[in-house]
């Protein structure tokens, strides 16, 4: 793994009741916000998201069943698109804007490519360099998803496709021993700008700015983040999840569901945030998985791109 410029020790995250602040900055209810495509209806009895019956716990899908392709400079081929030819799918042509993977990323070599930019792409980064575009961002397709029993996430909306593959992960977690409960998914730029704006007023910009995202920088914005707790809920958000269960199985299991743990322990000066062990993103399956596969920590090491400690 490449040195980390200006990397900070994890042990500040546990000192000076840094833990109980993330608890209250993440344990913000999530506030519904209605679906653009006729999914169910937030606030009304928890159902099945994206049509789908509760999934038992057959194991991983099969595929990165990913979201529609985005459209960013013709960089990006959707999954409809037939595969090209090895010998014409590289080397990817760079986005022709955003973030560009270095050469020898891993990413040029993944057959399904999306946008690195568009926010409704399952691709698309999100850190302190990269805002969304449009700051104000909302996803297309936002459902509840189906959990089971004991999950929480009543009000908890996730994109129609992440909403599928969190169940089906919830499922299989459960059916391992390792029950995972749900506590924010979808958070919208003004949620986002309360949480953090509350955060700072309790320890200061500079401290929030170590676990919680401005408006417009969190990947909760896009529908495609989730937290995780367990069962238990003592150490839920706070630093000791690492040693939960339901931690363990995630960080062991979750790229079989199209999901990473996102803010890895030792990568905080590549990602800008302490590592958070509940947070999962979803990337489909083929990503994810290859993330896993090639021993990254980060996304931002995984494509190659500039490290994104700070903000600009
Ligand atoms: N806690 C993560 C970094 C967020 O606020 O999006
Ligand atoms: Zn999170």
């Amino acid at each position: 793994m490449p040195s980390l410029p200006g990397r900070r020790t994890v042990a500040k995250y546990l000192v000076g009741g840094a833990a109980l602040t993330v608890f209250a900055a993440c344990t913000a209810p999530a506030k519904p916000m209605p679906s653009k495509t006729g999914g169910p209806v937030p606030g009304s009895s928890p159902g099945p998201a994206a049509g789908g019956e509760m999934p038992t716990a057959a194991g991983p899908p099969a595929d990165g069943a990913p979201l529609a392709a985005a459209t960013d400079g013709g960089a990006v081929a959707g999954p409809a698109a037939p595969a090209p030819p090895a010998s014409q799918a590289e080397p990817w042509a760079p986005p022709a804007s955003g973030p560009v993977p270095s050469r020898g990323s891993p990413v040029h070599a993944l057959k399904t490519k999306y946008s690195l930019s568009d926010p409704n792409s399952p691709w698309v980064v999100v850190n302190k360099h990269l805002p969304l575009n449009p700051l104000s961002y909302e996803p297309p397709d936002l459902v509840r998803p189906a959990l089971p029993p004991g999950s929480g996430g009543e009000a908890a909306l996730l994109r129609a496709e992440v909403a599928a593959a969190a169940s089906r992960m919830f499922v299989a977690a459960a059916a391992a021993g390792a029950p995972m409960t749900l506590l924010s998914s979808y958070r919208s730029y003004d949620m986002q700008a309360a949480l953090y704006g509350g955060y700072a007023a309790q320890t200061g910009g500079a401290d929030a700015d170590t676990k919680s995202a401005r408006a417009g920088y969190s990947e909760h914005q896009t529908g495609l983040a989730l937290d995780i707790g367990d069962a238990n809920g003592l150490c839920n958000l706070n630093p000791c999840f690492a040693t939960a269960p339901a931690a363990a199985w995630a960080g062991a299991n979750c790229h079989l569901f199209g999901f990473t743990v996102r803010y890895q322990l030792g990568h905080d000066g590549v990602t800008g945030f302490y590592a958070e062990p509940w947070h999962l993103r979803y990337l489909g399956v083929e990503m994810a998985a290859d993330i896993v596969a090639k021993g990254f920590g980060s996304l931002e090491e995984f494509l190659g791109i500039e490290p994104a400690a700070a903000y600009l």
